[in-house]
């Protein structure tokens, strides 16, 4: 499938998405969701596809939400804007197979919600990170003011929510906003070199450990532990759980199936 405004290629079944929206340091506009939305729910089904790339385009990441959109809309229409990047991000974040932000620059607003929606984050040392909404009046509509607490807590997240600043690279990974920093010649290769990682991994293994992480993540801890004891009984119907610890027993590699 051509899209207008991402680049998408696999390769040993790692799917890179590249934003390329450049002129507009690849703003989020509705053409970009539809494609995002799109290209996701693909992804969904696609056995060709065990690991997902997201980056952008020239010097920006995603320097946010279409500002040019957002300046003509109304209370309904912002919050029906807000509700369909919700639901964008929602389904990133929802993919039963890893998905890796590679943050090459600006990550301002809705791009750092993006990079939030991601399940792994590494950057280049040039990349910026930010919640500038304030200074336009507005607030982080894609999940900003719910997935930035949870991950660096409630204090740093209101001090970059109500700052509308910037902040680096290496201020990002020293708060847990990214895992890793990476130079720009080399960001692709650790984004690659983590999901070919991974992408060797149980296919079923991993989308339930994501289902684990994100279902369980705001549920009172005996019902999220409840809920990992089923899905870690569930895999016991695999092929892929009597592989890998067949493989493990009889010391050879596992071949999973995703079965
Ligand atoms: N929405 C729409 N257009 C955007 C945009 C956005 N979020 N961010 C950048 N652009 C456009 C600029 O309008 C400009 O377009 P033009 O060349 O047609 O005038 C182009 O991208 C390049 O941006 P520019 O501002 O000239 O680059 P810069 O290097 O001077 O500044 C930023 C870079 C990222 C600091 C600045 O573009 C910026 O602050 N962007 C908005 C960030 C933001 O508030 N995001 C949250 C939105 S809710």
């Amino acid at each position: 499938m051509s899209y207008e405004f991402l680049n998408v290629e696999v390769v040993d079944r790692i799917a890179t998405v590249t934003i390329n929206r450049p002129d507009k340091l690849n703003a989020l506009n509705a053409h970009v969701f539809d494609e995002l939305d799109g290209v996701f729910t693909a992804f969904t089904t696609d056995p060709l596809v065990a690991a997902v790339i997201v980056t952008g385009a020239g010097r920006a990441f995603v320097a946010g939400a279409d500002i040019a959109e957002i300046a003509a809309l109304d209370v309904a229409g912002l919050e029906r804007l807000s509700a369909r990047g919700q639901s964008v991000f929602n389904k990133i974040e929802r993919l039963p197979k890893p998905v890796i932000a590679a943050v090459n620059g600006f990550a301002l607003g809705g791009g750092c919600e993006l990079a939030l929606a991601c399940h792994i984050r590494v950057a280049s040392e040039h990349a910026k990170f930010g919640l500038p909404e304030v200074k336009l009046g507005l607030i982080p509509g894609y999940g900003g003011t719910q997935r930035l607490p949870r991950l660096i807590g409630r204090a740093r997240a209101l001090r970059m929510i109500l700052s509308g600043e910037q902040i680096d690279a290496t201020v990002a990974q020293a708060v847990g906003l990214i895992d890793e920093v990476a130079t720009a010649t080399t960001l692709r290769d650790v984004a690659r070199s983590i999901a070919l990682q991974v992408s060797k991994n149980a296919p079923l293994a991993m989308a339930r450990a994501i289902g684990a992480v994100n279902d369980g993540y705001d549920r009172p801890i005996d019902d999220a532990l409840a809920l990992e004891a089923r899905l870690f009984g569930s895999l016991g119907a695999t092929k892929d759980m009597a592989e890998g610890t067949a493989a493990f027993l009889g010391k050879r590699a596992a071949q999973f199936t995703g079965e």
